[in-house]
Order: structure tokens, then C-alpha cells, then sequence
């Protein structure tokens, strides 16, 4: 979603600050501005992409040692260049970029209209502008604070005065913002892929916290002007993970990185003597965990289907009473947690404002509240009790590929850990192991089929619908299959559970709706037999993803997609692969900007 860049220090700020817009380019977003201070003050906006912006600022070539930019993902207010941000006050003395939402923004504006301010855009944001100029006393970071204390709802900010040509005010509340610092210079940025290129000292700012850098100097303090001391830390990710090498695009090098991916969720993980996981995140509350009896698992998007997988998983090797929800819908359910409730939120960017919200009820509600996420030190890794990293690396493309199965490998690794503590056989743990130590060889295997599988697309991307099949295990897949296809390919596509096919979706069923149906020889493998012979039986065209050697398949389908073998649990790992090839390669060939598809966003900071 929305995102900032902000800099000050001995460079020109210009390109630091569009070079840093490209980099959160992946987030999301659907217009740009940027704002440079100098003698006099410069401010550019632009609708689509950042390069429609980058274009007018080389032409104008502002000069300029500090300046702020964003990419705007728009909530109130179309795309347009007055609802694009930097916003100012009347006399154009501040520039503000935010991230988030005020949710008291109407009666501010009411008020703010009737002193006589003038309003520009149809934003929530342009109040803070005004309610900065209104505070100004002579001191930016106490009128940004002093503005902040009137504001409900949620921000990230970068303020800039006309009269501090040398600083910039930041603040956050529920919106990320990260500082960076360099030698004699600062930088600071929604999220650290803007900052990889130029530090690696960062610091995260807390909810409800105000700095204020300057060239390579930093000081914070809370909303309530309290100092607040905290050292730099080292930033893990690196400038080259933002590269896209030899791929065409993001999405495509992240389906390749996936065997990598696993391999890193593994590493250190696997305790072959007991046949158990070793999961360091969760050994402070290991005992509570034993205990538990009932866990919850919140989450949104692709990070729910892998979820739904680990409801299954945590079912079949667990005794555990496992529930899956959508974060955004586990809200407004009257939670009745018994004693040992374990809340696990699954989130790749660890921001996602719903997941962020319902584990922030769990919590208050007394549940133990665990966190599966990727990026280090984000919102929900800082606010559960304990957790597991996914070490997947950077993800760029907005639909999530090496997140999901790092996700899942982990949620296997999770209900191994619990599962051995309880009834599960040192057997059963071991062939686990064994089988996930094969997964990183055999999703290799399924790769070097990318050019079989863009064949089928050639096939079918014409078809303006699509099913997609699986029961149990694969049943996640499926969901998970048909979201890729309409979020990057804008092919509409249903994921069903196999057996309730036949209670609605078989009457779309004609020659034109194919079926992707997930058919690996696992425990439900008869049943999905007889529901690709009712598609057969009216007409519909199959693809059907099954294992090596099942040859049984005969007519049934018109095409097949062959995967390794592997136990029933951790086939998902890679029948989902030829699903995101599939997706992808139909995508490209139908034109679709595939990294930054229409109205998506990478991290939804918004509920
Ligand atoms: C957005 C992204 C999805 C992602 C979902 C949840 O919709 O486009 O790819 O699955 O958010 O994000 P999270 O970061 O919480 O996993």
C-alpha cells in the first residue's frame, strides 16, 4: 500500500528519494508526489506510475538536500494528482506524506474549514497539514505533536517546514516507519527495501513515537515529548534481493527461489534424533503451548489459505481443536476463549492491518498470541508473545509465492513440534522430517516443467473462468490456485472443495469453464476421481495436477501436470507450484503487469 521516502543530508534528494519510490514500487499504489525543500520549495505530483513522476522531476531538476515522497494507494479520494500526496497547509510552510487512515478526519475538517483553512483534496490526510500549520509555534516536531494528539485512527508520517530546511519530523501510529542512518545523512522510509541501498543501521519507530532527523543525527521522542533512547539496528536485507537478475519479473524469480525458501524455513529446524522440530521463536512459551487445547488461527489472503492447510496439518498430528478465520472477519465474532487458547497470526509482511487488529484482541482477551511472519521486525512480530520467522527472503511480487510455502512448511514444522509432545510416534515424526528434506530436491524437479506448463497457458488463457478442485489437503491449494489466476492473470477462477462442487459450481460447467483439478495419488484421491468424471460427464475440459506414474488417468483429462511423490501432508508443497507457474505464464500472456497488478497492494495497512 501507501508508501514513504524521506531524506536529508549531503546529496541531492532527488534521486534518492525517486529511487526510493521505485523500491516500494512492489507495495501497491496508484499515484506519486514528491516534495524537495530549497530556497524555494518544490512539489510534484502524478497519476500511475512512479516513472510518470520520476519524468517531471528530471525535467524540472529540483536542487535540494532534504525531501519527502510517497506512493499513494488511494482509500478516500480518487487517484488524482490534488488527492495525491505531499499535502500542505494554506501558505504552502508544510509538506506531509501519510500512511494509514484518520478516522476523525470529518469533524477536524468541519472545524478547521470554519477557521477559514482552505482544503485542496478530498483526503483524510490534508487535515494534518493544517492542524500542523495551526500547532506551528516555532518548533515542527512539537506542532506535529501537538497535531497528532487530536487525531484518531492510524499514521505513518514524514513532515517537512519551510523554516527547518535541515530536518524532518516523522511519527508513527499502527503505519510503519523505519529510520535509517548514514554518514551525514538520514533517510527514513515506510519499509526498509527503500533504505537496503544506501544503510544498514535502522531503526524502528514504535507506535505513538516522534523523531526528528537531520543529516546523520536522530532523535525521537513520544507524542507526549517523553526522549526515548534507542540504538541503531543492523538491517538484514540486502539491495541486491530487490534485483530481478535473470527474470522478467519478481514473481517468476520467487517461484524459482522456493526451493531455497524451504530449505531456509528448515535450517537449524529439524531434530533428527527425536524425530521433532526445533523452533527457537517458541521455546519461552514451549510449556504453555503443550498445554493448549484449542488454537485459532487469523489471517488474510494467500497467508489464510495457508491457514486452512495448517488446520488440517495441526488436526491430523495434534490433538488440538483448530479453527481458522479471516482477520477481518474474526473481529466482529464474540471470541469465547477457553482457558489454553492459542492465537496464531500468519503474515508475510507482518502488517496487514486486520491480522494486526485481531491479534491485538486476542491479546487483550488474555489468549497466547503467536506470530508466523517474514519480514524482521514488523508490527506482528513485535506485538505477539513469541513466534517463527519464515526466512524467505524479500518478497517483491504483490501475489505471494516462496511466502506460502515457507508458511507451510513451518506450520508443518509447528504441529510436528506439538504433535511429538503429545501422541504422535517418533515413526510418524521422522518420515516427516524425511519427507520435508526431500520437498527443496522435488520442487526443482516440478520447475524445470515451466516451459510445459506456459503451453497449457498458450491453451487456456483465453477462458474467461476457471475451477480449481482439491479436496483436503489440497483443498487450501485449490483456493490458493484460484487466487493467484485472478489476482495476477484477472481470469475469474473459483477454488472449491472438491465434494461440494457438485452443489453449485457444476452448473457453470460447459466446454468453455475449465477445471484445474489437484488429483496427487494422497488418502482423497478416489474421491476427486468421481468429481473430475462429473465435469467429464458435462462437457468440461480438465487439467489435472497428479503424481509421477499414475497412469490410471485415461481419459479424464485433457491435460496433465506430473509432481513428484511425497507424504499426503506435504504434497501441497508442490502441487501449488505448477498452480503459480500456471498462473503466472497465463498473466504474461495476456498482457497483465504481473508484479503490480490493478487495485492490489503488497502489504494492506488498511482494515
Ligand atoms: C495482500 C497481498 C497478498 C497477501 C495478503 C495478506 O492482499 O496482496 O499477497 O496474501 O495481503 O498479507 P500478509 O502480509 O498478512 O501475509
Amino acid at each position: 500500500m501507501c508508501g514513504i521516502v524521506a531524506y536529508v543530508g549531503k546529496n541531492s534528494a532527488r534521486k534518492i528519494l525517486v529511487d526510493g519510490l521505485k523500491r516500494l514500487e512492489y507495495r501497491g499504489y496508484d499515484s506519486s508526489g514528491i516534495a524537495i525543500l530549497n530556497k524555494e520549495s518544490y512539489l510534484a505530483k502524478a497519476v500511475g506510475k512512479v516513472a510518470m513522476l520520476e519524468e517531471r522531476v528530471w525535467k524540472d531538476k529540483p536542487e535540494g538536500y532534504v525531501g519527502i515522497a510517497h506512493t499513494r494507494w488511494a482509500t478516500h479520494g480518487k487517484p488524482t494528482e490534488p488527492n495525491a500526496h505531499p499535502h500542505t497547509d494554506c501558505s504552502r510552510q508544510v509538506f506531509l506524506v501519510h500512511n494509514g487512515i484518520i478516522e476523525n478526519y470529518l469533524p477536524i475538517k468541519k472545524r478547521l474549514l470554519a477557521a477559514g483553512h482552505k482544503f485542496a483534496s478530498e483526503t483524510d490526510t490534508e487535515v494534518l497539514a493544517h492542524l500542523v500549520e495551526e500547532a506551528y509555534k516555532g518548533k515542527l516536531e512539537a506542532a506535529v505533536q501537538r497535531a497528532l494528539q487530536q487525531i484518531q485512527g492510524t499514521f505513518g508520517i514524514a513532515v517537512l517546514h519551510r523554516d527547518h530546511p535541515d530536518q524532518i519530523i516523522l511519527a508513527r501510529r499502527g503505519s510503519p516507519i523505519v529510520l535509517g542512518i548514514g554518514k551525514e545523512e538520514s533517510f527514513a522510509a515506510s519499509d526498509t527495501s527503500a533504505l537496503a541501498a544506501h544503510t544498514d543501521q535502522v531503526i524502528y519507530l514504535e507506535d505513538n513515537e516522534v523523531a526528528c532527523i537531520e543529516a546523520g543525527k536522530v532523535s525521537i521522542t513520544t507524542l507526549e515529548n517523553r526522549p526515548v533512547s534507542r540504538g541503531p539496528k543492523l538491517l538484514e536485507v540486502s539491495a541486491e534481493s530487490m534485483e530481478r537478475g535473470k527474470y522478467e519479473h519478481f514473481m517468476l524469480k520467487e517461484i524459482f527461489e522456493q526451493p531455497e525458501a524451504v530449505e531456509n524455513a528448515l535450517r537449524g529446524r529439524l531434530n533428527h534424533s527425536e524425530g521433532v522440530a526445533k523452533l527457537g521463536g517458541l521455546e519461552t512459551v514451549l510449556d504453555r503451548l503443550q498445554q493448549a487445547r484449542h488454537l485459532i488461527i487469523v489471517s488474510c489472503g494467500t497467508s489464510y489459505y495457508a491457514g486452512l492447510y495448517a488446520r488440517y496439518v495441526f488436526e491430523a498430528l495434534t490433538d488440538l481443536t483448530v479453527e481458522t478465520e479471516l482477520a477481518s472477519e474474526f473481529r466482529y465474532r464474540k471470541l469465547n476463549l477457553r482457558q489454553g487458547t492459542v492465537v496464531l497470526a500468519i503474515s508475510q509482511s507482518g502488517e496487514t492491518a486486520d491480522t494486526l487488529a485481531a491479534l491485538r484482541e486476542a491479546k487483550r482477551k488474555g489468549a497466547l498470541v503467536l506470530g508466523l511472519v517474514n519480514v524482521v521486525g514488523s508490527s506482528i512480530a513485535r506485538e505477539t508473545h513469541a513466534g517463527v520467522y519464515c526466512h524467505a527472503g524479500i518478497e517483491v511480487g504483490v501475489a505471494s509465492t516462496k511466502s506460502f510455502t515457507s508458511q507451510v512448511t513451518i506450520l508443518a514444522l509447528m504441529a510436528l513440534l506439538i504433535g511429538r509432545g503429545r501422541d504422535l510416534s517418533y515413526e510418524e515424526g521422522i518420515s516427516l522430517i524425511h519427507g520435508l528434506e526431500e520437498i527443496p530436491g522435488q520442487m526443482r524437479e516440478i520447475l524445470k516443467k515451466s516451459s510445459q506448463i506456459r503451453k497449457l497457458a498458450e491453451k487456456y488463457n483465453s477462458a474467461e473462468h476457471f475451477l480449481f478442485i482439491g479436496r483436503k489437503y489440497q483443498y487450501p491449494i485449490a483456493l490458493e490456485g484460484a487466487l493467484k489466476l485472478k489476482e495476477i492473470a484477472y481470469i475469474h477462477s473459483e477454488g472449491y472443495a472438491a465434494g461440494e462442487m457438485k452443489h453449485g459450481p457444476i452448473a457453470l460447467i460447459d466446454p468453455e469453464f475449465p477445471t484445474l483439478a489437484l488429483a496427487p495419488e494422497d488418502g482423497a484421491y478416489e474421491k476427486v476421481i468421481s468429481n473430475m468424471q462429473e465435469i467429464r460427464a458435462r462437457e468440461g475440459r480438465i487439467i489435472a495436477v497428479t503424481t509421477e506414474g499414475n497412469d490410471k488417468l485415461g481419459s479424464l483429462a485433457d491435460d496433465v501436470i506430473e509432481i513428484p511423490r511425497s507424504n499426503d501432508i506435504l504434497m501441497p508443497l508442490l502441487t501449488v507450484v505448477p498452480l503459480q507457474l500456471f498462473a503466472y505464464h497465463c498473466a504474461v500472456l495476456r498482457g497483465c503487469d504481473v508484479d503490480k497488478p490493478r487495485n492490489l497492494a503488497k502489504s494492506v495497512t488498511v482494515e
